[in-house]
């Protein structure tokens, strides 16, 4: 199989942010000590994943480049493409057919963070997985904002409903999307839906119904977290400092990542640490190479 490539989406208006998000775009807004981008893109990492494209608005895109570069220095290829105004998820596998030329991808939203024992692991059979798509579903006590997925009564997944007023389970669908070649060709066929979205959950519908789409779910062992709003974004930087604080360990860290599994050697994690000086961060990479 070809090899999977990765999709940042990080475009978007940010508005339930604003004032902040009126200079400066959501997705690099920080949480706790790095650019809220840093932690999906860590996720990709993970999950193996090294050429990828970050989608982000025409004016935000220069930004981006500038804390993001073109990933050489955590062993990735990144590449930028121009979402010019939001008009859905799915529009993303429009936008990025050129770079995935029929390759598998991994999408995950910009603003999704991610933490949990075992993530590695469910990433990785997530990629194994053939023909069509993987999904993750996370129980939330507020589905009703989420796509949600529809269970039959043997647990099957009968449908995939975005923002339902009543919400047929308490698993949200999360913002990371496993989908195979096919995707682009899907996308295509995706009509905008009364919000004027090309929808994610359309596109997931398709999959679906030809019994393609695989639902796996995160326990509670999981931290899904949201930062829509300014309250939940503070409380993810407070997630993140406690418990980085007490372990002592980095979450969400690309360079570690990149280091830990022979992307980098010491060399280019030691140039990586110069640039953070003293603080905190370069101190930790120091010490990952026992010169703390
Ligand atoms: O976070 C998971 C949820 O993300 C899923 O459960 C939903 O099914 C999915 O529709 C999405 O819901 P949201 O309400 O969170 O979508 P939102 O419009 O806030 O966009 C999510 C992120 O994607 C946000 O950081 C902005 C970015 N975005 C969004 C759109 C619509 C883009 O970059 N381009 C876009 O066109």
């Amino acid at each position: 199989m070809t090899q999977r490539k990765g999709i940042i989406l990080a475009g978007g208006t940010g508005t339930r942010l604003y004032p902040i998000t009126i200079g400066i775009s959501k997705q690099l807004l920080p949480v706790y000590d790095k650019p809220m981008i840093f932690y999906p893109l860590s996720v990709l990492m993970l999950a193996g994943i090294r050429e990828i494209a970050v989608i982000t608005t025409p004016q935000d895109r220069d930004q981006f480049i500038r804390t993001l570069g073109d990933g050489a220095q955590w062993g990735l290829k990144l590449s930028y493409i121009e979402q010019p105004s939001p008009d859905g998820l799915a529009q993303a596998y429009l936008l990025a057919e050129d770079f995935l030329a029929g390759a598998p991808s991994a999408m995950v939203l910009g603003d999704n963070i991610f933490f949990g024992h075992g993530l590695p692991e469910q990433l990785a059979a997530a990629d194994r997985e053939g023909p069509g798509g993987t999904v993750f579903g996370y129980r939330v006590a507020d589905p009703e904002r989420y796509g949600v997925v529809d269970f039959d009564i043997s647990g099957g997944v009968r449908g995939i409903v975005e923002k339902p007023e009543q919400a047929p389970s308490p698993y949200a669908v999360t913002g990371l999307y496993f989908l195979d070649g096919s995707a682009p060709e899907r996308a295509r066929a995706v009509r905008p839906s009364a919000r004027g979205e090309l929808e994610i959950t359309s596109l997931l519908e398709m999959y679906l119904r030809e019994g393609l789409l695989h639902v796996q779910l995160m326990g509670r062992g999981y931290a899904w977290l949201d930062t829509g709003t300014h309250g939940s974004l503070l409380d993810a930087g407070n997630f993140v400092r406690t418990l980085s604080e007490r372990q002592g360990q980095q979450v969400g860290c690309p360079e570690e990542i990149a280091w830990s599994r022979g992307w980098i050697g010491d060399a280019q994690l030691r140039a990586r640490a110069e640039i953070f000086g003293k603080n905190g961060y370069g101190a930790y990479l120091r010490g990952l190479l026992g010169e703390g």
